[in-house]
């Protein structure tokens, strides 16, 4: 079956995209506070564009296909190899595209990617129990819920506690070579 088309693209984010990002990040600053903080300002950005250098974390914007505006980023983060084939999701919406369903349809197209392409195995989201927007997201999803990480993120300014949200791979599936054979 061939999957639902989608109204956005994910596209590969990169430095040439800092004053756009940084300038969604300051309209996003009510929607995003207090559950992330995204760079505002070009060293910031830079800073945090340093994360994708090596490979193990992956950053995206969400863009709407018919107008190209930036709908929201996700990044795949901290892909780990080996017998564990995982990695864990960062997403934010920016105003004014939130609450349109951009974010379910990217973070699906993420889904795909990270599953087809990256092969990867399993998908977390750790998400503070009050951030109800996030976790309604997963949910819609099919991300299943396995429990609370107390302390797990500084966040804030504080050691957060986080719902544990996760999702595998949908069968059939072909591993990435790297996944050893027994
Ligand atoms: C979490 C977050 C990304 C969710 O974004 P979002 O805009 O709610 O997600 P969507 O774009 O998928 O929009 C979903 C909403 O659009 C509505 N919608 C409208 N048209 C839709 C469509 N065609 N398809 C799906 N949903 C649609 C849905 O009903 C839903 O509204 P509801 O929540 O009132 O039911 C956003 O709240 C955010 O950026 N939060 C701050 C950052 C954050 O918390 N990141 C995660 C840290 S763990």
């Amino acid at each position: 079956m061939s999957p639902t088309p989608s109204r956005v693209e994910l596209w590969p984010l990169t430095l040439a995209d800092q004053d756009e990002f940084c300038s969604l990040v300051r309209a996003s600053t009510e929607l995003h506070a207090p559950w992330m903080q995204l760079p505002t300002t070009s060293g910031e950005f830079q800073d945090w564009m340093r994360r994708f250098s090596d490979g193990t974390s992956l950053g995206f914007l969400i863009r709407v296909q018919e107008t190209g505006a930036a709908a929201g980023m996700v990044n795949i983060n901290s892909i780990i190899r080996g017998r564990y084939q995982g990695a864990s999701l960062g997403y934010a919406a920016f105003v004014p595209s939130a609450g349109r369903g951009y974010m379910t349809e990217g973070l699906t197209v993420a889904l795909r990617h990270a599953f087809n392409d990256l092969r990867l195995h399993r998908l977390e989201a750790n998400i503070q129990p009050a951030n109800k927007a996030s976790s309604a997201l997963v949910q819609r999803l099919g991300f299943r819920y396995e429990g609370l990480s107390p302390a797990y993120l500084y966040i804030d300014g504080a050691w957060r506690d986080h719902e544990r949200w996760s999702i595998t791979t949908p069968l059939p599936w072909t591993p990435d070579p790297s996944l050893p054979r027994v």
